[in-house]
C-alpha cells in the first residue's frame, strides 16, 4: 500500500469518528455483528462521545483506530466482561474493504491482545457468526482456536468463541501465539 496507515489508541474526541467507522462497518458486514445499522445510525452524538470518552479513558473497555488519510478505515473494540480478568473479548473488528488483506487486521488484533494482556488477560476471546467463514479464516490464521462454546448471534444463527493465548513473559507481552505451540514458560501479569 502506498499510502500508510496507522492504529491509534481511541481518544476522547473521537466520537464522530468512531460513529462514521461502526456505522461504515455494519453497513459493509451487517451479517458479521449482533449490532443492527438502524439502531446505531439512530443513536445521538452525544453517546458517541460518551463513548470515545469512556473507551479512551477505561481500564476494562477500549476501542482502537485504524485510520488512512485523517479517515478512520478499521477498528477493534477490547474489554474484560464486567471486569473479570479471565473473560478478556475482541469485538466490533472491521478492516474497510479496500485495506483488506493488507494485513490491518492482523495488526488491530495484535494491538488489542497486547492491551489486554498488559491489563491482565491471558486469554483473547473472540465470537464470531458461523456464516462469516472469511472471519473465521482470518482468526484461525492468527492462532486463535475454537473453545467450543456456542451461541446464537441472532435468532437462528449460530457464533463460535474462538481463543487465543497470549502472556506476559519477563515482562515482555507475547501475542499472536497459537495454544498449541505456546512456550511452557511461567506467565506473570502486570495488574
Ligand atoms: C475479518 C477482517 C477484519 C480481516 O481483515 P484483513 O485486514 O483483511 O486481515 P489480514 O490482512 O490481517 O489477514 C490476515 C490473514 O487472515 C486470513 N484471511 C483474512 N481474510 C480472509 C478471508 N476473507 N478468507 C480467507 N482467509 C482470510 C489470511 O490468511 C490472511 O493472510 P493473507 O492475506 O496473507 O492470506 C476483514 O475481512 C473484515 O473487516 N471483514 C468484515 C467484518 C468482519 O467479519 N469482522 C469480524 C467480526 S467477528
Amino acid at each position: 500500500m502506498t499510502v500508510r496507515d496507522q492504529i491509534r489508541p481511541i481518544r476522547a474526541q473521537d466520537g464522530a469518528a468512531l460513529r462514521e467507522v461502526r456505522l461504515a462497518a455494519l453497513a459493509d458486514a451487517p451479517e458479521a455483528f449482533q449490532a443492527r445499522l438502524e439502531d446505531e445510525a439512530a443513536r445521538p452524538e452525544q453517546e458517541w462521545a460518551a463513548m470515545a470518552t469512556l473507551h479512551a479513558a477505561s481500564a476494562d473497555t477500549t476501542t482502537f483506530l485504524l485510520w488512512q488519510n485523517s479517515r478512520p478505515v478499521g477498528m477493534i473494540g477490547a474489554f474484560f466482561d464486567q471486569g473479570r480478568r479471565d473473560r478478556a473479548y475482541i469485538c466490533a473488528m472491521w478492516v474497510a474493504p479496500a485495506l483488506r488483506r493488507g494485513g490491518a487486521g492482523g495488526r488491530l488484533v495484535d494491538t488489542a491482545a497486547r492491551w489486554l494482556a498488559e491489563r491482565g488477560a491471558s486469554r483473547v476471546l473472540a465470537w464470531v457468526a458461523d456464516s462469516n467463514i472469511g472471519a473465521l479464516r482470518f482468526y484461525e490464521s492468527l492462532g486463535f482456536v475454537d473453545t467450543k462454546e456456542r451461541g446464537e448471534i441472532r435468532p437462528g444463527q449460530g457464533e463460535t468463541l474462538l481463543a487465543f493465548d497470549v502472556a506476559i513473559i519477563a515482562g515482555v507481552t507475547q501475542v499472536l501465539c497459537p495454544l498449541e505451540s505456546r512456550p511452557q514458560l511461567e506467565e506473570t501479569s502486570t495488574s
